[in-house]
């Protein structure tokens, strides 16, 4: 780890997430949405939205996870990041998060609801922090972190993307 991303831990007071990288939530709405109000997909009530800090290392990717809401990235600081997505029909887009428009980067990117998605710093020796914003609010009942054989089973084309960004 890198003094700089060391101080960033440090300073945000982030903590390692289980999908790879560090977190801390920022963000969680007092007022909640009744189960009867949202989709099946949801087992209770949740917060109207929450926030996180998200910070990514080269050493750290995020694997691939999928959640029942759409979430919103926005880019911080740091070194752009490669985001990939698996679609529930099989469509891969791969895009780049990060403040270079010029380069086609986006600063912010929404993530549908159940799409397989993963995250990676594209730089070899470097760090990107971001917001990722979800609504309904998060809630661990609603992640999902794939398994990679049962994730190539289901999407035999992207085996070599799911292989690198999934831990076992
Ligand atoms: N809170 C804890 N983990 C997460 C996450 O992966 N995404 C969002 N948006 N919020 C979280």
């Amino acid at each position: 780890m890198t003094e700089k991303t060391a101080q960033l831990i440090d300073q945000l007071k982030l903590q390692p997430h289980p999908e790879g990288g560090y977190f801390r939530e920022t963000y969680r709405s007092n007022g909640t949405i009744h189960i009867e109000s949202l989709s099946k997909l949801y087992d209770g009530k949740r917060n109207y939205s929450t926030c996180i800090y998200f910070l990514l290392t080269s050493d750290k990717f995020s694997a691939f996870h999928k959640i029942h809401q759409d979430e919103i990235w926005h880019f911080y600081q740091g070194s752009p990041i490669h985001l990939h997505m698996i679609q529930p029909d099989g469509t891969y887009d791969k895009i780049i998060i990060g403040s270079n428009i010029d380069k086609g980067e986006v600063p912010q990117n929404v993530v549908s609801g159940g799409t397989w998605f993963a995250s990676e710093v594209i730089a070899e020796d470097g760090y990107a922090l971001a917001g990722c914003t979800v609504a309904p609010g998060f809630d661990f009942n609603d992640f999902e972190l794939a398994e990679r054989k049962s994730l190539i089973d289901l999407f035999p084309e992207y085996r070599e993307s799911i292989t690198q960004l999934t831990r076992g």
